[in-house]
């Protein structure tokens, strides 16, 4: 029996789909019919303008741990061009205060995403802010305006912070790795990670935050150097030291577009934030 034609409602849902994991452009002129192409032909050929969706895999055992696991180490960096990141570590050393810093972010054009972001996306709150908060990347939103965490999963941020008495109006500063949008809001890559969190690292210097919030996993790997997923790093308390060896409290913690999907989850978030009020109180 022959399949039925997709309906423009399917077409559609795929086309979503692809949006949503970061495939956002064409890169051939004409499409590539994979199915009309033998199995070793269509091996072979060129990257089609679109991946199909991976296969369901059956779900792999648990492994068996005979001793606990050593941390893991955060894979080597693929880097397009190392030199890129050393320009914007020596760029962002040389930056004394955080206006500096923001015209040398905004000035920089190593990293591509700038090519096809809309905006520079500094930084928003107030710097002298007991809370730091580092995101991943900016979204549509954020691209538009020019500010950091203002769409739906920022509106969920602040709803949050202010569940323990923090506004951006003094309670919190809050930024992200990436300064630019990766186009259709794929995960950035190790690459931009590296070029973008040279001057991540500078802001949290200048910033000399009492406590620094990781917002997800990205954020969470990236600033702490780790390879440990989210789940197994939010709640607990890390360690961020600066270069004059002051350690600033870290707490890694879910992302907000991840509680949006996932509202279960959001116990454990106000588990984290409970933390983070306490920990702003013994410092006081
Ligand atoms: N997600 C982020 O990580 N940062 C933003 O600014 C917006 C959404």
């Amino acid at each position: 029996m022959d399949a039925p034609a997709a309906s423009s409602r399917d077409l559609a849902a795929v086309l979503r789909w692809y949006v949503e994991q970061g495939l956002d452009e064409t890169i051939g002129e004409e499409p590539i019919d994979r199915f009309a192409l033998p199995a070793a032909a269509s091996a072979a050929a060129p990257m089609a303008a679109v991946a199909a969706p991976p296969p369901a895999r059956p779900p792999s055992p648990p492994p068996v741990r005979t001793s606990p696991p050593a941390p893991a180490a955060r894979p080597p960096v693929p880097l397009e061009s190392p030199q890129l990141v050393e320009d914007a570590r020596a760029l962002a050393e040389g930056c004394a205060t955080i206006a500096d810093l923001e015209a040398a972010i905004r000035s920089f054009e190593g990293c591509a995403l700038k090519r096809t972001a809309k905006n520079t996306v500094f930084a928003d709150g107030t710097p002298d802010a007991p809370v730091m908060v580092v995101g991943e990347a900016p979204g549509a939103d954020e691209d538009r305006l020019g500010k950091p965490f203002v769409g739906v999963s920022g509106q969920l941020m602040d709803r949050m912070m202010e569940a323990i008495g923090l506004t951006r109006a003094g309670g919190f500063y809050i930024t992200n790795i990436l300064f630019w949008r990766p186009p259709g809001n794929r995960t950035p890559t190790l690459a931009e990670q590296a070029m973008c969190l040279a001057f991540t690292r500078r802001h949290i210097e200048l910033v000399r935050p009492k406590v620094l919030v990781l917002a997800g996993g990205v954020a969470a790997k990236a600033v702490l150097d780790t390879a440990e997923g989210i789940m197994r790093l939010r709640g607990k308390w890390a360690s961020y030291r600066l270069s004059d060896g002051t350690e600033v409290p870290t707490m890694p913690t879910f992302h907000p577009a991840y509680l949006l999907r996932t509202p279960a989850s959001k116990r454990q978030s106000w588990m984290d934030l409970l933390a983070i009020s306490k920990k702003l109180k013994e410092l006081a």
